[in-house]
């Protein structure tokens, strides 16, 4: 009840932040956010090293039989290509057949998603990891496939807290892996106030003057990252003001075009440029560039992440700042928890991990371990 209300007020909260443009998230999602830290829910990862559980249960050869399915949301993302390589390798190094695993391309489309996930069903996968197109239609979802008797891992997209009560309630074999959005965008407002006022405001008006390039409302990183990034501002005693709030779903064309727009507008008041990840960052670093600012002396750019690519702006100084947003804990935790049901060990359901802050000071120890 306590939960339902909580979900209440922050649905009520982004839609008046909606309405408000800058200052708060654009988001529009029907689903809300989960209502409590989820970190508090399982700060540690799946309770067993799931490679020791799966060799004491089942043994490896079993799960070289084990059929798993893997939706996507959409291929054409960097950051979820990186991380389902990731999963495919990890999946295969514990001891699963490649043939075995499938994975499919949901195209951002909740309707291709809901068949392909149907088909894992009809084909009788032994778990399925899904990475949901719309976060509101995770209760659906978890139904039909609680209903085969199929144990569930979502990943990436976090259903609200309403349906995680759901899980714990009945006792589902289903949970959640991921990171908690939140300590990202305060990692990206820090980065920004460990500068200091004098360093940013160029135009010396004492506020921090920014712009926020939001990614899709879907997925609640994109309401978290912009609400957290601008909280670090205020509670280290900062003035802001947002010149421009927009969405471009992640996408680097789209990010590029919005900063590009931005920067005709407002000009050289644009002291910060913030992007909800670093596919939108690359495109904002080209804009800037376009515009004839540099990063570091007219203006700063942050994302989230650390594609390699940005890490290696950031090593250079093209980009301020980034957030290693980690795949590979996050694959890993997830295949552990696919395993961890597979070989009855169970599983919490929240398993969070952690992001990292990267600024030039550990930009290349951050590169060498993604390479
Ligand atoms: C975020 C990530 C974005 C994008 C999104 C997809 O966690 O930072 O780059 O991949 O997930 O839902």
């Amino acid at each position: 009840m306590k939960k339902k209300l909580i979900s209440l007020v922050l649905a009520s909260a982004m839609c008046l932040t909606l309405l408000a443009g800058c200052g708060g998230s654009t988001s529009a999602s029907s689903s809300a956010p989960a209502a409590e830290p989820a970190a508090t829910e399982a700060a540690e990862p799946a309770a067993e090293p799931a490679a020791d559980a799966a060799a004491e249960a089942t043994g490896d050869s079993d799960l070289a039989t084990k059929k798993v399915g893997v939706c996507i949301y959409q291929f054409n993302d960097n950051f979820m290509t990186l991380y389902r390589q990731e999963l495919e390798r990890y999946l295969i190094e514990q001891g699963f057949a490649k043939e075995n695993i499938t994975i499919v391309d949901g195209a951002n489309d909740q309707a291709t998603q809901s068949g392909q996930i149907d088909s894992f069903i009809a084909d009788k996968v032994d778990v399925l990891i899904i990475n949901l197109v719309n976060s509101s239609s995770a209760a659906t979802v978890t139904d039909k496939v609680v209903a085969a008797n199929i144990p569930l891992v979502y990943i990436n997209r976090e259903p609200d807290a309403d349906e995680q009560q759901r899980w714990a309630d009945n006792n589902w074999n289903v949970c959640y892996v991921g990171c908690d959005a939140r300590q990202s965008g305060t990692y990206q407002g820090e980065i920004i106030a460990d500068l200091g006022l004098d360093a940013v405001d160029f135009n010396k008006n004492g506020k921090i003057d920014y712009i926020m390039i939001e990614g899709d409302p879907e997925n609640v990183d994109a309401a978290y990252r912009t609400e957290f990034s601008v909280k670090a501002l205020t509670d280290a005693g900062f003035e802001v003001n947002c010149l421009d709030d927009q969405v471009g779903m992640w996408d680097q064309a789209k990010g590029g075009e919005l900063v590009a727009n931005s920067l005709t507008q407002y000009g050289n008041d644009i002291e910060v440029v913030f992007c909800n990840n670093d596919a939108m960052a690359l495109g904002a670093l080209q804009s800037i560039k376009n515009a004839g600012r540099t990063v570091g002396k007219d203006i700063y750019l942050v994302g989230v992440d650390a594609l390699t690519e940005v890490v290696g702006y950031v090593i250079s100084g093209e980009i301020t700042g980034t957030v290693f947003n980690n795949h590979f804990a996050q694959a890993d935790g997830a295949a552990d928890a696919a395993i961890n049901y597979l070989t009855g060990a169970g599983n919490e359901h929240n398993i969070q991990c952690d992001y990292t802050k990267v600024t030039q000071a550990n930009a290349q120890e951050i590169l060498d371990s993604l390479q």
